[in-house]
């Protein structure tokens, strides 16, 4: 099992496929794009599979999420979600997406085994979704979602950041538009991890906000009170019910103490945190010939140096070199 020092025990695997996206939301990257990884640095797919099924079948994870970067520009993502549904014992297979070209591809997903998609969505305004991601493409991201509540992708998430001076006073009509149509909605706390080093304590809007803003028009109650678990999400009741609502805040309530996740990157790195400065590279191990059980021996080394948290709040709070493109959200 992946245990750390701490007792925790990871059981989420996050899997970047790409660095490269689409977009280029401003709390993620510049307008301009970032150098991607060259193509011989990232995982094959039949690599990813290999370290995927260490995993699942000798380390304990029982959940694989695949992200990126943008997952859906990976040409093999089909064959690789089919691959990992066929794993013994079998984990639960979802993916965070941009949604772009997940109309075309949420049906094949579904079929190959994916059990549901996080779509990220921050506005419903084009003009505003062109500011914020600088592309034009809010129709093909509201064309994915219905896809995925189409192809049984279900329950569909979406994941929304606010930024101050942007978006902010979306943050009733996101929930509407999502109450309206059955998705759960999550806010997140927009965390330090982009490329360009612009995020700034003030400018971010934060949960104590979120729910402000949200009280005015929809009545919250808190769902199952202090069963938050390893879920990042505080979850509250929507005008009684059964609709949700969440609000990850990840910088000012953090659940760094029940975290259960695991990241690898596109290009075969071990990263305990989203926030870690050190990172395990099984790449190398992989590519000199290491046995599954070397592997897994890296694996579970890497875990059991994670810190108790991210630490954000303090004056020594370093940001990870790498954006949340490479980590994997
Ligand atoms: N802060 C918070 N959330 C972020 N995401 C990407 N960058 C950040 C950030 N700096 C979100 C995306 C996506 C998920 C992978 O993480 O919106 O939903
Ligand atoms: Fe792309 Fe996701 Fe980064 Fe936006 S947040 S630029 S969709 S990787």
């Amino acid at each position: 099992m992946l245990v750390d020092s701490f007792g925790r025990v990871a059981t989420d695997l996050r899997v970047s496929l790409t660095d490269r996206c689409n977009l280029r939301c401003a709390y993620c990257m510049p307008p301009e794009g970032l150098d991607w990884l060259p193509k011989p640095e990232l995982l094959t797919a039949d690599e990813i599979v290999r370290l995927v099924a260490i995993g699942v079948e000798r380390l304990g994870v029982t959940e694989v999420r695949y992200t990126g970067g943008e997952p859906l520009l990976r040409r093999e993502l089909v064959e690789i979600v089919a691959a990992t549904a066929r794993l013994s014992p079998r984990p639960q297979v979802s993916l965070t997406t941009n949604g772009i070209g997940l109309a075309r591809l949420a049906a094949p997903l579904a079929e190959a085994g994916l059990d549901r998609v996080n779509v990220s969505l921050d506005t419903l305004d084009r003009d505003v979704f062109v500011r914020l991601a600088h592309r034009d493409r809010l129709p093909d991201v509201l064309d994915g979602l219905a896809a995925a509540v189409r192809a049984g992708l279900t329950p569909v998430k979406i994941n929304s950041v606010l930024m101050r001076g942007v978006n902010e006073h979306e943050a009733v009509p996101l929930l509407r538009f999502s109450l309206e149509h059955g998705y759960e909605l999550r806010f997140i706390e927009q965390m330090p991890l982009d490329a360009q080093h612009g995020w700034r304590r003030e400018d971010m809007i934060t949960a104590d906000e979120i729910l402000g803003l949200l009280n005015g028009s929809f009545d919250l109650v808190e769902d199952e009170p202090g069963r938050r678990g390893s879920a990042p999400a505080e979850l509250f009741l929507v005008d009684g019910g059964p609709a949700r609502v969440g609000v990850i805040g990840s910088v000012t309530r953090p659940f760094c103490g029940a975290c259960d996740r695991v990241r690898l990157t596109a290009d075969g790195q071990i990263r305990n945190c989203l926030f870690a400065t050190e990172e395990s590279d099984l790449r190398a191990a992989l590519r000199s010939g290491a046995s599954d059980d070397d592997l897994a021996a890296r694996w579970i080394a890497a875990v059991g140096g994670k810190k108790p948290g991210h630490g954000i709040d303090d004056p020594s709070f370093l940001q990870p070199s790498r954006p949340m493109s490479a980590i994997g959200g």
